[in-house]
């Protein structure tokens, strides 16, 4: 983790109420793993005080794994937000990371099915990158924090995005993650784009399918690996929660809890989380713990 001034390169509408900010980080600072997050220093001097978090939406790193530039996507919905959007090119951004833990896939071959809610789509198009590059990757060293080394497995890795919003204008990065060529469904609440409801209901229809792993399977008689992530508003991810707890299927999910400090010392982003002692359960700070947390965990 580091604290450190980032040069705006962009800050660019995405949307109607979306922006995309990209940074320019110094040389050789952080190394960073899909998942994780930064803490920003939104306005210009301690107004907003408390800085607020970001998930990374785009990464390019150089072949050592040292980020080079981050690309930020998110909705502006109150004071915090406002500032950021207010940055321009040649402005400095403090930021304060990678923080947390990030994403832990499963080795290839697997089945990583992705289901986004609104700017929750925010680490996905990363993580999609990360799994497609670790699948590519034949020799050791390559690429930032890929998790296994750097070995690679050759395998083209099966990502499936499930995607909701409230109408196909909130269907943020949509064309970004359409030139990955992943398997995408969306779900909108108007019906404007995908099916007409919630992107909860295309995830128990896919789970709930006869036959649901992908083909061919390098495993004949042997189901892939299935993994979920998952990352939106509160309510989305509760029923994504229920939705894998009842059928027992694997599930990461990236949390979305208000933040003070950060790195754990403040208790603002406490979750309730199942333990093994004698009351069953206890809290995490999610911005230690987290963000992403094991869904089997979580006391619904
Ligand atoms: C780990 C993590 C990663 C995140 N990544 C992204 C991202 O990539 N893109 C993005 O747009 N947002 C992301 N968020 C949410 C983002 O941090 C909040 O939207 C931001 O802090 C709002 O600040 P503000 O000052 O503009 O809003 P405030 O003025 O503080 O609040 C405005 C409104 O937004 C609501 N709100 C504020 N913060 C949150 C929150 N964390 N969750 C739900 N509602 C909130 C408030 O209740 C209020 O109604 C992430 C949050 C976390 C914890
Ligand atoms: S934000 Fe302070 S403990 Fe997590």
């Amino acid at each position: 983790m580091r604290q450190f001034d980032a040069r705006v390169l962009s800050n660019d509408a995405y949307g109607p109420a979306c922006r995309k900010i990209r940074v320019e980080v110094p040389e050789r600072l952080v190394r960073y793993d899909p998942g994780q997050f930064f803490h920003i220093r939104c306005g210009r001097g301690t107004d907003p005080l408390l800085r607020r978090p970001f998930s990374v939406y785009a990464v390019d790193a150089d072949p050592d794994g040292w980020v080079r530039r981050l690309d930020f996507l998110f909705t502006v919905v109150g004071h915090g937000t406002r500032a950021l959007a207010a940055h321009g090119p040649g402005d400095a951004l403090n930021l304060l990371g990678p923080l947390g833990r990030g994403f832990a896939p499963p080795p290839e071959p697997a089945w990583h099915v992705m289901v986004a809610g609104g700017v929750g789509i925010a680490p996905f198009y990363d993580l999609a990158i990360h799994l497609m590059a670790r699948g590519r990757t034949s020799t050791a060293g390559g690429g930032k924090g890929t998790g296994d080394g750097g070995r690679g497995t050759g395998e083209k890795p099966q990502i499936t995005l499930l995607f909701g919003a409230r109408t196909r204008q909130d269907l943020y990065g949509l064309s970004d993650l359409e030139t990955l060529g992943i398997e995408i469904r969306t779900a909108t609440d108007d019906g404007s784009h995908g099916t007409k409801g919630y992107v909860t209901e295309l995830l128990e229809a896919l789970l709930d399918r006869k036959s649901v792993f992908p083909t061919p399977n390098p495993k004949p008689g042997t189901p892939y690996p299935l993994q979920v992530y998952g990352c939106g508003p509160p309510p989305m991810l509760d029923r994504v929660t229920a939705i894998v707890q009842a059928r027992g299927v694997p599930c990461q999910l990236s949390l979305d809890r208000r933040m003070g400090c950060g790195v754990g010392a403040c208790g603002a982003c406490v979750c309730k989380v199942k333990t093994d002692d004698a009351d069953g359960w206890n809290y995490i700070r999610i911005c230690r713990m987290g963000p992403v947390v094991d869904a089997a965990r979580l006391v619904l």
